[in-house]
């Protein structure tokens, strides 16, 4: 499979995913896309030798769907046939989403159905949860609500702050998005469920 990878900061689930497309692995990584020209995800991915492209969204203001054609036509230059969603900040319109139904999958740092939408680790915790985590599933019309692919969970711990579970949750990203690929790309939408106890060995 040819995937093409979105994000609009670091890029650290990107770097996880291009690593993870190697050997006998079935995908390859043909484009990373930004909407941020900035971003420095797209540093990352040119040092990986990944190709990569900006559409700025600023430019098209509110008109969503102006902004997703000129990202249509930077995909279509690498025909990728799945797009891998990570850590891309803008909300696709359900044009672009029905246009990749089934070929579109997103991470997003917590438990859904739990905390949909921003701020997922101050609100985790302002509830005093105990469990937190990431959630890897396909992208439909419903912001953060498709099918679920897989999960991993972590412990909440004493004195944690957002960036503190950040952290925790993003080691656990970085476990997860790879192996949810995996079996993606040869059909296997068996969910997956993986917390850091194992790591902890
Ligand atoms: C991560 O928490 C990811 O779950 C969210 O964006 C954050 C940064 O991701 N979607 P990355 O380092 O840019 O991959």
């Amino acid at each position: 499979r040819r995937v093409a990878i979105l994000l609009s900061g670091g890029g650290s689930n990107m770097v996880a995913l291009v690593r993870s497309m190697t050997g006998d692995h079935p995908s390859r990584p043909v484009l990373v896309v930004s909407n941020d020209p900035q971003a420095g995800g797209l540093a990352k991915a040119r040092d990986l030798g990944i190709h990569t492209a900006a559409v700025d969204h600023r430019p098209f203001g509110r008109d969503r769907s102006a902004f997703e054609s000129e990202l249509q036509a930077a995909l279509a230059t690498e025909e990728p046939d799945l797009i891998c969603l990570a850590g891309f900040m803008r909300i696709l319109t359900p044009d672009f989403v029905a246009a990749w139904r089934g070929r579109m999958l997103n991470i997003h740092p917590s438990l859904l159905p739990l905390y949909p939408g921003l701020h997922t680790h101050a609100r985790a915790l302002a509830n005093g949860d105990h469990e937190h985590g990431c959630t890897v599933h396909e992208v439909t019309e419903e912001l953060d609500f498709g099918p679920i692919l897989g999960q991993a969970r972590v412990p909440v711990e004493q004195g944690d702050t957002p960036d503190s579970l950040a952290a925790r949750v993003l080691v656990q990203e970085h476990r997860l998005y790879p192996e949810v690929l995996r079996r993606f790309v040869v059909g296997d939408r068996t969910p997956i469920h993986l917390s850091n106890f194992h790591s902890m060995t």
